[in-house]
């Protein structure tokens, strides 16, 4: 039996510590886990510690020079005068684990070296008979995860910040379903509010049905653009006029109020622009099961919280608004405007509203917002509001928030589409494909290579360091093959792959029944270590939320494989070394893929 890390237990930002789950009813097994287990049951005969402690006590270390497993042990709470000590008598008492080829203290930790031909014989057979499935688990079964993420503004670009949540978004969907969770994917289009009564005073004056059809999310922008200037214009102008205003306070106001031509606007243009969207959604492999927005939470919900928020005696009349003062919880959380003075509802009030018809709809067991680290005081003030309130699933909401991207543009200019930074970054990838033309022969399809690349270049350049550090957008560095890059990546997922190719006479039967003992090269068994991290990569990636996590263990793998190819040769082989270096390989390419697809890409067997 194993037991379950609670590491697995998630620490969000903003909310109290929170299990997703309970004990899962089965946990597919692997060497890691084993093997943890046979050292939490040791250690716990050694002294007398809880196993589960124990078990979830147990790291795993940065480098494989620091060991498979690592145990700091101050982690244990034991008393002791040395934590050094202690650590080299445990360490001694564990010596003799069949799982360990050694053990050993260093200051006060202890390291597990797992036993190669445990490792080689067990996991390589797992990985391959796994394929697709392996990493999953079903951790999170029985839980429901509602994901937002994306969320655009259907009145104003999408922006940088909107691809980061898109992308993250995305990554934590697959995540939690592949560890067994319930996801619903769903986008909150900022398809509401005052923003879209200057949209459509501006459709009016500027809009041109043509153009809307052929590219909405263009057209929209450009109407925004030019409202935008002559509402500034008529700011700036002497004249008492306030014309386009006060048009769009009563558009705003029809809207809310069920007028039916106003409506009939902002649905044609949201239908639109959701078509639009959704295409290039699926370029990044990105789905949603809802296109939720603001304009579809439930007045009366709205209603409903306000008059609670009343009651309750949290709000204070301001100048007309009603407001709350949540100050008094925390400094910083200041007052929050939940109503303004010509009733009409807001941001906040909106989102309110939306969490808890989400839960009255969904039930969900956690709910995650991705958003920009912009937004973190309002989803503090979100989220206290909430809590205030009295809902019992208030502590299942989480923010996971990011940084801001730099210097994104395009050779058009500053303002970025998503669907022209796709496709400028596809075609400077076809450039580079193009540069080597007898290799660009072999692909079918290379502009449908080099854009499936260029999305992975995009996509790993956001997740390769943590969420909330800003990062400068470069084309020429996250487009290069040289480094840790999408490209790099998906060059090496196609060099295994060919590699399997190449060596067709040895079927997937010879590779799961090989003889792995004849893996006994250190860069061999270097590899099946990493390869064996895996699914642990993507539990720890469900604590940290960040997909770095993962992305960085897959350049791992790929390091290890590209030190592998040039030394460790398949052709030529005998055909027992053949077959069990063959199979190390294949399931290296599975890892890969797997990790890749994990996290929206999508793996390219040539290239
Ligand atoms: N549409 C918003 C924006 O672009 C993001 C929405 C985030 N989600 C939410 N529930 N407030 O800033």
């Amino acid at each position: 039996r194993s037991y379950r890390p609670v590491y697995l237990f998630c620490r969000f930002q903003h909310t109290t510590t929170q299990s997703l789950s309970k004990e899962p009813s089965t946990f597919p097994s692997n060497v890691l886990v084993e093997t943890r287990t046979e050292i939490a049951k040791k250690l716990h005969e050694l002294s007398g510690i809880d196993k589960h402690f124990i078990y979830e006590s147990i790291d795993r270390p940065n480098k494989l020079d620091s060991g498979d497993l690592l145990l700091p042990v101050p982690r244990l709470k034991y008393k002791c005068n040395s934590y050094k000590e202690l650590a080299k008598q445990w360490a001694a008492g564990l010596s003799q684990l069949p799982c360990c080829e050694k053990v050993v203290a260093s200051g006060p930790f202890i390291q597990f070296f797992l036993n190669h031909l445990l490792l080689t014989t067990s996991s390589i057979p797992c990985i391959l008979q796994q394929s697709d499935n392996y990493g999953r688990s079903d951790l999170l079964l029985g839980k429901r995860t509602l994901i937002e993420y994306s969320s655009p503004n259907i009145a104003k670009p999408f922006h940088a910040g909107h691809l980061r949540s898109t992308i993250i978004g995305g990554f934590l969907s697959n995540l939690h379903e592949t560890l067994g969770s319930d996801v619903i994917r769903m986008n909150y289009l900022g398809d509401w509010g005052r923003q879209f009564g200057i949209l459509a005073v501006g459709f009016e004056m500027f809009g041109d049905e043509t153009k809307l059809e052929q590219d909405p999310i263009y057209h929209l922008f450009d109407v925004y653009v030019r409202i935008n200037k002559e509402m500034l214009k008529e700011e700036n102008s002497t004249l008492p006029s306030n014309s386009i205003k006060s048009k769009v306070r009563t558009y705003f106001k029809n809207m809310e109020e069920g007028d039916p031509s106003a409506l009939q606007l902002w649905k044609r243009l949201r239908d639109l622009s959701i078509q639009k969207y959704a295409e290039t959604y699926s370029k990044l492999n990105i789905k949603f099961d809802s296109y939720s927005g603001e304009s579809s939470v439930p007045p009366d919900t709205v209603r409903q919280v306000l008059q609670r928020l009343g009651e309750k005696g949290l709000t204070y009349k301001d100048n007309g608004a009603t407001a709350v003062d949540l100050s008094v919880y925390s400094k910083n959380l200041g007052q929050v405007i939940i109503q303004k003075s010509d009733d009409t509802s807001l941001y906040v009030t909106r989102d309110i509203g939306a969490a808890v018809s989400r839960y009255e709809k969904y039930h969900f067991d956690k709910m995650i917002y991705v958003i920009s680290s912009q937004q973190d005081l309002y989803m503090s003030q979100l989220f206290k509001i909430l809590e205030l309130l009295g809902y019992e699933w208030a502590k299942d909401l989480a923010h996971v928030n990011f940084g801001m991207v730099k210097g994104m543009s395009t050779r058009k200019g500053n303002v970025v589409f998503l669907d022209t930074i796709i496709n400028e970054a596809t075609n400077r990838m076809l450039q580079v494909l193009q540069g080597n033309p007898q290799k660009c022969k072999q692909v079918s399809d290379p502009y449908d290579t080099a854009q499936k690349i260029a999305i992975s270049a995009i996509m790993i350049q956001d997740m390769q360091s943590k969420r909330v550090n800003n990062y400068d957008f470069k084309w020429d560095r996250m487009l290069s093959f040289e480094g840790d890059t999408g490209p790099y990546l998906e060059y090496t997922h196609s060099r295994l792959y060919s590699i399997g190719e190449k060596c067709s006479d040895i079927t997937m039967k010879d590779c799961k029944t090989a003889d792995f003992t004849l893996l006994t090269e250190p860069l061999a068994i270097n590899l099946v270590r990493l390869l064996v991290q895996y699914p642990d990569v993507l539990l720890k990636s469900l604590t940290t939320m960040e997909p770095s996590t993962v992305v960085s263990y897959l350049f791992r793998v790929a390091h290890q494989v590209s030190s592998c190819y040039n030394v460790l040769w398949v052709a030529g082989q005998e055909p027992r070394v053949a077959a069990a270096r063959l199979a190390l390989y294949c399931s290296a390419k599975q890892v890969l893929k797997n990790g890749m697809r994990l996290i929206g890409l999508t793996p390219v067997n040539r290239m």
